[in-house]
């Protein structure tokens, strides 16, 4: 062992290389938020955010490694150094740019909507009154029905909000009837009820947001080259071939 750690030393070697020299890069994901990151039918991670990080990894001749975070800690463990970034359809939130993290330019908008279950008499936000709703912890959707929220007077009307760690307990809930309604980012939704039938996802949308990704604060050279390299692949149409793969984006 000390002769391999000196042996490093001597080529100058980082810990954050591999063992061909190559920078590894740490991405951190929620392994339940299809389409941006979920674990595959063969048992690896995949989806649209991934297969983007893996192009960018790729230009950049990076090693990419997928980190599994839970979502409510998420920024706790960048902050631990157990991943190099929140790459995972992660909305921008004030509350990070207020606490320094560095952040990519947006590279989705998005909304949040309400589902329901087919032939449910909830047709519109005023029809949550007396429900039983539930959103994923430590998400935009959380933030925003939460105290302080812009949304906290409607979350006052409902019989209860559930505030449960995944987004497919919610869901599996709601199919279920112990919940009414599930507060969700749009396109998890609409994959979601693709998938699976007897859902509804209401036209009301609650609350317009971006997607980024995040690093350390003093991660910003980090942050600049992921973000040319994902310029290149837009300009090169591999993200735009990406994104077909994907049609609920
Ligand atoms: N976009 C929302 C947020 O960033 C929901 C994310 C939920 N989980 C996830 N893996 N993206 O808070």
């Amino acid at each position: 062992v000390l002769m391999t750690v000196s042996l490093l030393a001597a080529c100058g070697k980082k810990n954050d290389d591999n063992a061909d020299g190559k920078k590894v890069f740490t991405v951190g994901i929620d392994a339940e938020y299809p389409p941006f990151s979920y674990l595959g039918d063969d048992g690896s991670y995949t989806g649209f955010d991934i297969e983007v990080a893996q192009a960018a990894c790729d230009l950049l001749g990076w090693e990419m490694k997928v980190f599994p975070v839970n979502w409510d800690q998420k920024l706790t463990q960048l902050d631990a150094k157990e991943c190099d970034c929140i790459w995972s359809g992660m909305t921008i939130l004030d509350s990070m740019k207020e606490a320094g993290y560095t952040l990519s330019a947006p590279y989705y908008d998005n909304t949040q909507v309400i589902m329901v279950k087919e032939g449910s008499d909830i047709k519109s936000s005023a029809d949550l009154a007396g429900k039983v709703v539930a959103v994923q912890l430590g998400t935009s959707g959380d933030t925003l029905l939460s105290e302080g929220g812009d949304l906290e007077s409607l979350t006052a009307t409902f019989k209860s909000l559930i505030r449960s760690d995944s987004f497919l307990k919610c869901f599996t809930e709601l199919s279920g009837g112990a919940v009414d309604a599930v507060i969700v980012d749009k396109p998890v939704a609409t994959a979601y009820a693709d998938k699976n039938a007897g859902f509804t996802i209401l036209s009301e949308e609650l609350g317009a947001e971006q997607y980024g990704i995040a690093f350390r604060a003093d991660d910003k050279e980090l942050c600049a080259s992921i973000e040319g390299a994902v310029k290149t692949l837009v300009d090169n149409g591999t993200y735009a071939k990406i994104a077909e793969k994907y049609p609920d984006i």
